[in-house]
């Protein structure tokens, strides 16, 4: 079996549908449960044996040590993480916790899980640690794509914080001989994803006539990948990526948020024409992020050369099936949308149209 972390997250959710529904290899399902958290979006698992949730942190070691004994993983996925930038900025503390204390203190609970292994398991061990293309900083209009070899420039408390972890995880490998892998994903989209982040954001806003919070010039620019081809190409790295090495994972689908926010209004206005309102006429440019990345995009040619992988979605088909899947799921997002949710929408937004 394999232990997943933050498996009932955003990209968590889509790696645990997927992979059950191709494998019977059992997942042990890890989670704190925070608000980005939703064991509602594993509910068809409820009574399948594939699925054992726990819910936990990945810093309690007592925990992890309970878990690793008993399951026996031959792998660790770790999702877990705290994952909003706007959040860090506001709070820094929780991703500090969580991303870098909590990841180290997983780390040193799976080395010494592993090292008491007998070969041949312990040489077949994998740790996964998921990460993002932050960690590299923000390009230029014409500089080349991140390549796994650019240098670490992290500029928010989010992506110091993942950076941390990454160095972490590559000195275990160096120092212990963890076998790890680390993949630098860009931004991903699709179902369940929680509508703090720009896309289901828009969305939901939409849907309920609300203004569309546009950051600064909304010129910044994202590589978008949809969630499926990340979980694709982590179960490709996990089961052919060399340990010690990184692999960037990536849409080839660079664009403007300004360019994501039309096509969503214009898909809006195909898929849920609503009366007398055209969604465009919500955009509203409000003030920008602190510290904004400007630009992001990943080479993942060595990805494709060594492994075979290649996003299989376009933008085109996997934005529509996004908005398709939030129009069909109302009710997973008004459940999702709690009194938190409302406070940090207040907390976030309000100061910025002021
Ligand atoms: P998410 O915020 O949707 O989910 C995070 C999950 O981790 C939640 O289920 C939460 O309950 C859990 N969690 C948080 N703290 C925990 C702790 N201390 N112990 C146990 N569980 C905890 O995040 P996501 O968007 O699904 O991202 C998953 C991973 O992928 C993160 O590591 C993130 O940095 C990385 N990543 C995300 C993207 C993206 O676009 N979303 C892109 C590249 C990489
Ligand atoms: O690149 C990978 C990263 O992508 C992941 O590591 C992060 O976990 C994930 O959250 C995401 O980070 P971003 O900051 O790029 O994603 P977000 O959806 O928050 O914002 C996307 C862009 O949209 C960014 O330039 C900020 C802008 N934006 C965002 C929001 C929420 C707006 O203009 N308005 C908004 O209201």
């Amino acid at each position: 079996m394999i232990l997943v972390t933050g498996g009932a997250g955003f990209i968590g959710t889509s790696f645990i549908l997927d992979w059950l529904a191709k494998s019977d290899e059992t997942i042990v399902n890890l989670d704190k449960l925070t608000y980005a958290g939703n064991l509602q979006n594993l509910a068809v698992l409820a009574e399948d044996p594939r699925h054992i949730f726990v819910q936990g942190d990945i810093g309690d070691a007592a925990l992890l040590a309970q878990l690793l004994t008993k399951h026996q993983p031959r792998a660790i996925i770790h999702f877990a993480a705290e994952s909003h930038v706007d959040k860090s900025i506001h709070g820094p503390g929780d991703f500090i916790q969580t991303n870098i204390v909590g990841s180290f203190q997983l780390l040193e609970s799976v080395r010494a899980y592993w090292e008491q292994l007998e070969k041949p398991e312990r040489n077949n061990f994998r740790f996964l640690h998921v990460s993002t293309d932050e960690v590299f900083g923000s390009l230029a209009k014409d500089e080349p794509a991140f390549t796994e070899q650019h240098s670490y420039e992290p500029n928010s408390p989010y992506s110091a914080s993942k950076a941390s972890s990454d160095h972490l995880v590559r000195a275990y490998h160096h120092t212990y001989g963890l076998p790890v892998l680390t993949t630098h994903c860009s931004n991903n989209y699709g179902p369940y994803q929680f509508p703090e982040k720009l896309i289901p954001l828009m969305i939901v806003n939409a849907l309920a006539g609300k203004s569309l919070p546009i950051y600064g010039d909304g010129q910044q620019v994202r590589d978008w990948l949809y969630v499926d081809d990340h979980c694709r190409a982590i179960c490709r790295v996990l089961e052919a990526g060399t340990p010690g090495e990184t692999y960037n994972v990536g849409g080839w689908n660079e664009q403007p948020n300004i360019d994501i926010v039309h096509t969503i209004c214009d898909l809006l206005g195909e898929l849920h024409p609503a009366a007398s309102l055209d969604y465009r006429a919500l955009i509203t440019y409000v003030a920008d992020r602190a510290g904004h990345d400007r630009r992001y995009a990943v080479d993942a040619h060595k990805i494709e050369r060594e492994l075979g992988w290649r996003p299989v979605e376009t933008f085109a088909t996997g934005i529509r099936k996004t908005i398709q899947w939030y129009l069909d799921n109302q009710d997973w997002l008004n459940n999702v949308q709690s009194g938190a949710y409302r406070e940090w929408i207040e907390t976030n937004y309000h100061q910025r149209s002021v």
